[in-house]
């Protein structure tokens, strides 16, 4: 299936590893051009080499979505290099992890800087183009603990809850302007974030019905298809991606 959205411009954060990297090397292979951002320099580099090998335009943007600045920096300088955006993957690392009664206000802070207030600074900068072009798809990378609290992670719960609420609200503002929100929920996926957790990561899959945990790539793809032409009718859903693990009916 072609997603219909060679040429377009993307934006991936959190672009240089993990799930942000794989989604934006399933956006480059549909051929869009891309732009990644993060915070490492080394490992954006090695990102930008990486998705080079599709052939589209490629860019890097050094910034942390916890900087208040950062996401209308991020977006005016891809702008400026690969034109208007109209693909926004809004994507970084987890919040910091823990019970409730664990983890400190300074954590707090962090989460809801990095998982949410990232997130809308990030949706604030794209739109106007987007609302203006009458085309555009914003995909956020949450968690299935949006579903389904998770033990141990208090500020994921929290904060990714809120992050598929906006998706909600917003999709059924700017939906009418052919903006299109969605929001995608991974289950365990073998990345470093999933190592940092700590626990047994061999052991982590025989909790997943399909017998394993998921492949960075197999959260891009999903990624991809939702940020395309053939997603058109998609709007405003929270999407897992966790090889039927939640226990949740819809
Ligand atoms: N892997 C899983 O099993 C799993 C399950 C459920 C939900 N998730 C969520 O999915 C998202 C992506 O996870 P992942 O597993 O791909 O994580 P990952 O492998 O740790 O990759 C995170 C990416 O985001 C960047 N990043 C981290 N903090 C950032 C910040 N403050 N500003 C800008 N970029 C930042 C990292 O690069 P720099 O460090 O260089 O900035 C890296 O490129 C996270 O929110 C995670 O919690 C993951």
């Amino acid at each position: 299936m072609d997603l219909g959205i060679r040429g377009r411009v993307a934006l991936v954060t959190g672009g240089s590893a993990g799930i942000g990297l794989a989604a934006a090397k399933s956006l480059a292979r549909e051929g869009c051009d891309v732009c990644v951002s993060a915070r490492n320099p080394e490992r954006l580099a090695d990102a930008v080499v990486e998705l080079q090998e599709f052939g589209g335009v490629v860019h890097a943007v050094l910034a942390d979505v916890e900087d208040q600045e950062a996401a209308f920096r991020v977006v005016a300088e891809t702008r400026e290099v690969l034109g208007p955006i109209d693909i926004l993957v809004a994507n970084a690392g987890g919040p910091p992890a823990g019970r409730f009664v664990e983890v400190s206000l300074a954590d707090w802070d962090v989460a809801v800087q990095r998982n949410l207030l990232g997130t809308v600074r990030l949706m604030h900068a794209v739109l106007p183009d987007m609302r203006e072009r009458g085309w555009g798809r914003i995909v956020t990378v949450t968690s299935r603990s949006v579903r389904e609290v998770i033990d141990g992670l208090a500020l994921s719960n929290a904060t990714r809850s809120a992050v598929a609420g906006i998706v909600r609200t917003l999709a059924r503002e700017v939906g009418g302007d052919g903006v299109l929100v969605n929001n995608v929920l991974p289950g365990p996926i073998d990345t470093e974030r999933l190592r940092e957790l700590g626990g047994d990561v061999a052991a982590r899959g025989k909790s997943v019905p399909v017998g394993r945990i998921g492949r960075p790539e197999e959260v891009g793809d999903v990624v991809a298809f939702l940020a395309s032409e053939r997603a058109s009718f998609v709007n405003g859903i929270s999407m897992l991606v966790d090889g039927g693990e939640s226990r949740v009916v819809a």
